[in-house]
């Protein structure tokens, strides 16, 4: 059931992930009936962040929803690189996984860039490898970061028109603001837009987020967006989710967006909640992830 209040829409991500994740499922069964194995994907996670722990434990538990296997390998906050990376060359190795993701952040010992570069790229179901970065660049097939793909998904599900809008993204990071730029500018159903990426030296950030069709903010600054910043009808995407303190919560913080919802979502024709928007969508990206790289490394 779709929601709307006061013609605007509100861009459910349990609505739209629950599809996909059914989909994912159907598909699985028919393949393991076939008399395949199921996929697998080896998620690692180094110390224990609250909030990666949140992330990885959410990505082990849809995983096992849909059919997938999932194997999570923890390692301590104090490892060396040279631990990290020796576990994904044999996972490299590993036949039976599919997709390896790392959650980040890591530990300042080790250097992000070597271990997302150390990911076999028909493995990399994150798409961070400059591998899968260069041929999303260049509009060939390739892993898309699980964020960017969700958001797309959801575009699609609610029919969203793209063509030819100006979005604005707010943040330019590998993992969500840059790809998603890449693909609302590119050639393909839920791209065509004219995009202006803003980062922390944008002048004007304001006057240029009241030119937005399509606003999506990713800064990972809570509550960023106001409604001043805010063109009247525009689809608002809230990618931003960030444990604030709060002694009145029961787990003693709550999660906030980059957009004040409050004040911005009577503005706006379209906009994600948080939590309950693009955060399950990553979640669904990566499952898709997982599932192609199942299919072309066992040539399904
Ligand atoms: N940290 C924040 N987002 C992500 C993500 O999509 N994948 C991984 N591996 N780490 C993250």
């Amino acid at each position: 059931m779709l929601l709307y209040f006061c013609n605007m829409l509100v861009l459910d991500g349990k609505l739209v992930s629950a599809a996909v994740k059914e989909d994912l499922k159907a598909e699985t069964q028919k393949l393991i009936s076939a008399g395949n194995r199921a996929p697998h994907l080896a998620a690692i996670l180094v110390g224990s962040n609250g909030a990666s722990e949140t992330y990885v434990a959410s990505k082990v538990k849809n995983c096992e929803e849909i059919g997938f296997i999932s194997t999570l390998v923890r390692f301590e906050e104090t490892i060396d690189e040279a631990t990290l990376l020796a576990k994904i060359a044999e996972l490299n190795q590993d036949p039976s996984v599919d997709g390896i993701l790392v959650q980040l952040p890591l530990p300042k010992q080790i250097k992000e860039q070597k271990v997302i570069e150390a990911i076999d790229p028909s493995k990399d179901v994150d798409g961070f490898h400059p591998s899968s970065a260069g041929k999303l660049m260049q509009g060939l097939p390739s892993f898309i970061p699980a964020t960017p793909y969700g958001i797309m998904m959801m575009l699609e599900f609610f029919k969203l028109e793209t063509k030819g809008k100006h979005a604005v993204v707010i943040g330019r990071s590998n993992i969500v603001g840059r790809p998603m730029s890449i693909l609302l500018s590119s050639n393909i159903p839920n791209g065509n837009c004219t995009v202006t990426i803003c980062h922390s030296h944008t002048h004007n950030l304001k006057e240029i987020c009241l030119q937005a069709d399509i606003l999506v903010a990713a800064l990972g600054r809570p509550e960023f967006v106001k409604a001043d910043m805010i063109k009247t009808g525009a689809v608002v995407i809230d990618v931003g989710i960030t444990r604030v303190t709060d002694a009145t919560a029961k787990k003693g913080f709550r999660i906030k967006g980059d957009v004040a919802y409050d004040e911005v979502a009577p503005l706006t024709s379209a906009i994600t909640p948080v939590p309950g928007g693009v955060g399950l969508m990553t979640i669904a990206g990566l499952l898709k992830n997982t599932l192609q790289a199942y299919k072309t490394n066992n040539g399904i």
